[in-house]
């Protein structure tokens, strides 16, 4: 207490920091000020030197634009960390950024981790952080942080279902009692959506298109369950027999036909952990309903295509992308109740 006080007259900002370590998208949370990071998990490597050339915005930018003396990594694949030195420097270079911009006095931090972690990464993440100059850092399972970013009362003795679809991994988790009843996670999210659109076009239109050219068509027209009227988008590549550049104008039905494998894994989970567990957790979730974040919630219609696989309602927050870094914010916000949901 006294030395939050004395944190607050010496440093005359909040000193405590959240953040959401994601495949796709990592995310910084200051007390008090808000979100004041969220660029995509990327970095851009000299081939020469090894140094850095960009991180975030700037290298995902880069990504497939880059000359052969440049690599742009993505250091986090699958929901587990994939490379170890590009993440630390990652992780570094956005503390940094956020550490030099607002003063902090030895800040703590809360960050949301994949639930599949190995002790190997967690002491990844946590050396990572004690670098940039982080005091105290927490771990909390992202589904529990998703939880809590929703508003769902995860201390008591109720069941509660947290679907969150990100770049890497959708992770089906029933929290009650400030823990996670059970859990599965598959490595089958936004990542896989998309290569599953490039595959398509390469079947179907002979189209070699990059996988940033499948998110942005699954993000313009893409759906679950058919919408009202039909949406369209030209989509660019590279013709498979001559090489040529063309584009061709495909629907949301075609994206449709092409998301149907991810989107039955996805499901299957869902309907796994239905099956799975307890009657009186089972009861309550008929009861509460499933909630829904991540950036794959906001695919079209995939609300709908899970309420009438499983008969139960969904509800989707407001910003399903920004519901770790809040629940991790929420953690910190009031630490001394909230810190039994951290797994360190
Ligand atoms: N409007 C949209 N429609 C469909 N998908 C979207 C939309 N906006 C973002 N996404 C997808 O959401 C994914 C990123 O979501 P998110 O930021 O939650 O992932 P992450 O937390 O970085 O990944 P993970 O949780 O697996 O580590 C990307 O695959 C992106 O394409
Ligand atoms: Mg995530």
């Amino acid at each position: 207490m006294i030395e939050k006080s004395f944190n607050s007259i010496f440093s005359g900002f909040s000193t405590d920091l959240a953040m959401d370590l994601g495949t796709a998208n990592t995310l910084i949370y200051i007390t008090e000020k808000g979100i004041v990071l969220n660029e995509p998990s990327v970095v851009a490597i000299s081939v020469d030197d090894n140094s850095i050339e960009a991180v975030g915005l700037e290298a995902k930018k880069m990504c497939g634009r880059t000359h052969s003396r440049v690599n742009t990594i993505r250091p986090i694949k699958d929901g587990v960390i994939a490379d170890f030195d590009v993440t630390n420097r990652m992780i570094q270079y956005f503390l940094k950024k956020v550490l030099n911009q607002y003063r902090f006095f030895k800040p703590r931090m809360v960050i949301g981790v994949p639930t599949c972690i190995t002790q190997v990464e967690k002491k990844a993440v946590i050396d990572a952080s004690i670098m940039a100059g982080i005091r105290e850092v927490h771990l909390v399972e992202e589904p529990m942080a998703a939880a809590i970013g929703v508003g769902i009362p995860v201390h008591r003795p109720e069941g509660n279902m947290i679907i969150d679809i990100g770049g890497g991994t959708t992770d089906v988790a029933v929290i009650s009692l400030s823990a996670i009843a059970y859990g599965e996670s598959v490595r089958v999210a936004g990542d896989e959506i998309d290569e599953s659109i490039v595959r398509y076009m390469r079947l179907q239109h002979h189209l070699n298109i990059g996988v940033f050219e499948g998110e942005r068509a699954k993000k313009e027209i893409g759906s679950a369950f058919p919408q009202a009227g039909t949406l369209t988008t030209e989509v660019k590549g590279l013709n498979v027999k001559t090489g040529v550049p063309m584009s061709i104008t495909i629907s949301d039905e075609e994206i449709r036909e092409a998301l149907k494998e991810p989107l039955t894994t996805i499901i299957a989970v869902i309907m796994r952990a239905l099956e799975k567990i307890p009657p009186e957790l089972s009861s309550d979730i008929h009861s509460n309903g499933i909630y829904l974040t991540g950036g794959g919630a906001l695919l079209r219609g995939l609300d709908k295509m899970i309420e009438e696989k499983t008969t139960l309602k969904v509800f989707i927050p407001e910003d399903p992308l920004l519901s770790i870094v809040k629940g991790a914010g929420a953690i910190l916000d009031d630490f001394p109740n909230m810190k039994k949901v951290c797994i360190n």
